[in-house]
């Protein structure tokens, strides 16, 4: 099943061509690289995605049941939330029920009559199964990797995000797109704020996602390692790149090498 298509597709901006009748197709499940020079097109083509870009000619058609979260190098969460409560109101409803709970457990060490200690012991079951049902017991493990992976400490993490500089509010949307776990997400550049660790974190996140996937980035073994497929824009079209994206590095060095022993 196709989560987005683009029909026959042309893009200009101001009468100057960035792709030419395209069409390209992502399946549920596929991760693809994007790849291109500068200003190829490969953003153009997230915003029309997102509908913040309308196509000059052609069809952009995207699954509405789908979930799409887009992460790029100029997103970043604002606000007085910390991370920490940014993240947590994902699951509010288990926020919720966890702060429930420890009432209750407070309540039940220190009652005395009987008939209010089986009425808290009820609703206390009860609240155990609403977690079971929503899989809520995860929630603050999940956060708390995705935070430690991304390099959040204990203060940062607790710190309302308007202290934050630009490259931790950029961790911090990369953060809330995991934590949402969106059916389709589209990348671009996100790598660019991360050290090595968060970096292999998140190739493994990405290797490991079920959804449809979308990335752009300039870091070959990082593309490499979590795509599927790799199409590249070239000449106003996307062509399907065999081979991986470290090939494609050396096949343009080659060619360099080639082209100036022709000189
Ligand atoms: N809103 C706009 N109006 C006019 N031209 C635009 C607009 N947005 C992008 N462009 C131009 O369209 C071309 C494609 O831009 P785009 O940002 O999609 O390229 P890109 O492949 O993402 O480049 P980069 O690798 O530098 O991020 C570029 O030449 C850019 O200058
Ligand atoms: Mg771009």
């Amino acid at each position: 099943m196709s989560v987005i298509r683009l029909e026959n597709v042309t893009k200009k901006y101001e009468g100057s061509m960035i792709f030419r009748d395209i069409y390209f197709r992502v399946m549920q499940g596929e991760r693809i690289g994007l790849i291109g020079r500068n200003g190829a097109g490969k953003s153009t083509v997230f915003k029309l995605i997102m509908g913040k870009e309308e196509p000059t000619s052609g069809r952009v058609e995207i699954n509405p049941q789908l979930k799409i979260g887009y992460f790029s190098q100029f997103s970043e969460l604002s606000g007085s939330l910390s991370v920490q409560q940014e993240l947590e109101m994902c699951f509010e409803q288990v926020a919720l029920i966890e702060r429930e709970l420890l009432e209750v457990g407070d309540k039940l060490g220190l009652v005395t009559d009987n008939n209010e200690m089986e009425r808290l012991l009820a609703r206390q079951a009860e609240l155990f199964e609403q977690m079971d049902h929503l899989d809520g017991w995860n929630v603050s493990v999940e956060i708390n990797t995705v935070l430690t992976k991304l390099g959040f400490n204990d203060r940062s993490r607790n710190q309302p995000i308007d202290e934050l500089s630009g490259g931790w509010r950029n961790r911090a949307a990369l953060a809330k797109l995991l934590i949402e776990l969106p059916d389709v997400v589209l990348l671009d550049e996100p790598t660019n704020y991360l050290d090595m660790e968060g970096i292999a974190w998140l190739e493994q996140w990405l290797y490991r996602f079920k959804g449809a996937m979308i990335l752009v980035s300039h870091d070959r073994q990082f593309i490499d390692k979590v795509v599927t497929r790799t199409i590249e824009i070239e000449n106003y079209h996307f062509q399907e790149y065999e081979g991986n994206y470290t090939d494609y590095d050396c096949v343009t060095t080659n060619e360099i090498i080639k082209q100036l022993f022709i000189n």
